[in-house]
This record gives structure tokens, C-alpha cells and sequence, in this order.
């Protein structure tokens, strides 16, 4: 259902305050205020709805995922975990806890429309500097721009923050890999979140005839593009743990009889060590140089993200594993190669997190899927935390 409010018809796309966002709000915002929440849009665009313990001086459990999506996205990743978050409170009744609980959908966590992720709980944690708000999409709308657009205030930035004393915060999420269907469990205890890097590299060569022009005359930026694309893909290969991906390449002016002028490739990079990811990094720029000197074509690069490797917050993951284990579930505690809001939010609270089978481990695809009673299994597991932590803090 959430799934059809999309940008592009017959697919899911939704990227930071797309329109369809506003339709993702209100359907969420109606939800969350049956369930007896009083309900908000921050600065940065997050919708969030508190349900309040009776003791006004309560701290906050913050339980959420993300709205936004990647291009042709499947139906889970973020939003389910967004769903079950008001599913846990609307579950409880109406029986207030001893701390008060906010649920939050995130309104970016992707990077797709600004290349940069994580804007909206990074907004939550006081982490939006104003080289944040001026970074431009690729139709040229800055972020300050964007949220304007949506009706919203960026100069008032610093008020999405979340409590400084929070109680934590909870992520429910697909697992996005083949991890727990291998293990035949539908559930897994996340205890740290593997660092990236985000950069871009442009290539800029000379426009010209396509039947004309000699070979050995050209400086073709796609040429230059696809030889360095190779270069990531073999680093990747040599280097034990190493994952990194050119997923976006923009040719201009893209025709078939123009040699390209410009090409841009993104790159994702990701490795358990943060030092061997950074090192990654720098040769495959370093690589970038070579290559467009030896073509004679000029490069560029912008640095989008360097997002270490995150440790989640160890007390809070041993009560999510014992959630796990009083709901009936086998306890397997992993880490998680996807990145997460729950990264984010580790630097301002205690944070963990709960992943639920991804049948087939695909993701970031339409054929994104879950299993009903695994669903029903995160949802026994929250509720058990809920408990767990109302014995704690009652
Ligand atoms: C989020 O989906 C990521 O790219 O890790
Ligand atoms: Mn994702
Ligand atoms: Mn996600």
C-alpha cells in the first residue's frame, strides 16, 4: 500500500521530501493519532509521533526507520520498520509505560536525491551544518531549498533534535541479505553496523563528431569512466571484505554520435575496517587522477560520506537478545553490512537493533519481500523489549 506513493508510476521511488513523502505523512500521521500519539513533522521533514508516559519527566525510547527510498525500491526496506513501530504502540492499547515512546519515519536515510545519507536522523542529532543544507540535487535544489519547499523552516534546523537523555533507540529492519534464511531463523539481533564511504568522481573530456574524429584524437569521458569502473570492481575483488560499487554514472550530453563530454560515477565503498575502507578510497581516487592523465581529460572528486564502523549499544542489544529469546526465538546475533539510522542515532543514544529474514536476501530491488509470521516474530520480540525495558525503568 505505502509502496504505490511514488515519483515514477508502476515503480517505488521516493526520495527525500518527494511529493509522494506528503502522502506517506498523512497516511502514517492518521495511524499514528488513532493510536492516541500527538503527531509532528520536524525541520528536517521526520514525522513523529509521541505517545507520552503519564510522569512528564519520563525519558524517551525513539523507535523508527525510514520513508525515503533507492530508485525501483522493493516494499520493505525502511518502511516496515516505520509500520512496526506504531504497530508496537498501537498494541499496547492505550496503556501508557514508564518512559515515553516516540515512533519516527525518517525522511532520508538513502542518499539518492543529495548523495548524501542519513539527512534526517543526522537532523535529530544536531549533525546538519549549513555545507549540508547548501549541497544541490542534480536539478540544482539545495537541501535549505528543498525543505523549504515542503513548508518547512531549514533556519530552525537544530529543533528536529532528539531528548540528550534519551532511554535509546530501537530499528526494526529487513535484513537485506541471505544471512537468517541460510540459518532458517526468522530473526537476528544486530550488534554493529559496517562503516561506507560515498564519493563522486567526474570525468571531463571534449564533445565532438563520433564519425569524425579519430581515435587517437578523442578525449572520450566515458571512456575514462568505464576504464576506471574496472579499477573498482578489481580493488574490490583483491581485498578480503571489501564491497564497492559504481551505481550511477551520468553521461552528458548522451547521444549516440557524441563523443562524451562529462561523465560522473558514484562510488560506494565498504569494509569492516574503517582504515582499510579509507585506504580503498584513496587509491581508487588516486586511480581516477591517473587514468584521466593518461587520456588527457581533467577529474574531479567530491567526498559525499565517511561513515566509520558503528558498535551499537552493548546493554540494549543483550535486552533486544533477550526479547528475542523470551519470544520464543533462537538468539544469532550479527552485523549488519546495510548502513542504518540506527548508526546515527548510536552517537546521541544507546541504539540496537532487530532484522527479520529477507527470503531470497534481495534487496534494494522490487522483488524485495517478508514473511508474514516473521513479521509477526520482530513484532512479538518488540513488544517483549517494551516489556523488558518497563521492568527496568518502572
Ligand atoms: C542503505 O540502504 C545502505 O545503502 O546501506
Ligand atoms: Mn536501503
Ligand atoms: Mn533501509
Amino acid at each position: 500500500m505505502l509502496a504505490e506513493y511514488t515519483e515514477v508510476a508502476g515503480e517505488t521511488t521516493r526520495t527525500f521530501l518527494s511529493a509522494p513523502t506528503r502522502a506517506v505523512h498523512q497516511y502514517l500521521r492518521e495511524w499514528m493519532e488513532r493510536t492516541g500519539m500527538s503527531v509532528f513533522v520536524d525541520v528536517a521533514g521526520n514525522l513523529r509521533g509521541r505517545y507520552d508516559s503519564e510522569n512528564p519527566v519520563a525519558r524517551r525510547l525513539y523507535i523508527g526507520s525510514h520513508i525515503d527510498t533507492v530508485p525501483r525500491a522493493g516494499a520493505f526496506d525502511g518502511v516496515l520498520g516505520v509500520v512496526l513501530a506504531i504497530a508496537l504502540i498501537e498494541n499496547l492499547e492505550g496503556r501508557k509505560l514508564p518512559f515515553h515512546i516516540e515512533a519516527v519515519a525518517f525522511s532520508e536515510e538513502e542518499g539518492v536525491r543529495f548523495r548524501v545519507p542519513f539527512i534526517g536522523s543526522r537532523a535529530m542529532i544536531g549533525d546538519i551544518g549549513d555545507d549540508l543544507l547548501a549541497t544541490r540535487d542534480p536539478d540544482g535544489i539545495s537541501v535549505r531549498e528543498a525543505i523549504q519547499a515542503f513548508g518547512l523552516d531549514p533556519s530552525r534546523i537544530g529543533e528536529a533534535q532528539a531528548d540528550e537523555n534519551a532511554l535509546g533507540y530501537f530499528e526494526i529492519h529487513i535484513e537485506q541479505g541471505p544471512v537468517l534464511e541460510a540459518l532458517n531463523l526468522p530473526l537476528a539481533v544486530v550488534d554493529s553496523i559496517l562503516g561506507q564511504s560515498r564519493a563522486g568522481v567526474t570525468f571531463e573530456g571534449r564533445a565532438s563528431h563520433a564519425g569524425t574524429t579519430p581515435m587517437h584524437l578523442r578525449r572520450d569521458a566515458l571512456a575514462g569512466a568505464a576504464e576506471w569502473i574496472a579499477a573498482v570492481e578489481r580493488e574490490a575483488q583483491n581485498i578480503s571484505g571489501l564491497v564497492a560499487t559504481v551505481g550511477s554514472l551520468a553521461v552528458q550530453p548522451g547521444a549516440a554520435n557524441v563523443i562524451p563530454e562529462h561523465a560522473r560515477a558514484s562510488l560506494d565503498v565498504r569494509h569492516a575496517s574503517d582504515l582499510v575502507r579509507r585506504q580503498s578510497v584513496e587509491r581508487l581516487l588516486g586511480c581516477a587522477g591517473q587514468i584521466a592523465a593518461r587520456r588527457n581529460l581533467a577529474a574531479s572528486m567530491e567526498h559525499h560520506l565517511d561513515q566509520p564502523c558503528v558498535a551499537l549499544d552493548d546493554a540494549l542489544v543483550r535486552m533486544v537478545e533477550h526479547a528475542v529469546e523470551t519470544s520464543g526465538h533462537v538468539v544469532h546475533r550479527m552485523s549488519s553490512g546495510a548502513g542504518h539510522d540506527a548508526m546515527i542515532m548510536q552517537r546521541r543514544m544507546p541504539a540496537a537493533m532487530l532484522f527479520l529474514r529477507n527470503p531470497g536476501g534481495i534487496s534494494h530491488n522490487p522483488d524485495e519481500t517478508v514473511l508474514p509470521e516473521d513479521v509477526a516474530a520482530a513484532l512479538r520480540a518488540g513488544a517483549s523489549l517494551l516489556r523488558g525495558l518497563e521492568n527496568s525503568h518502572g
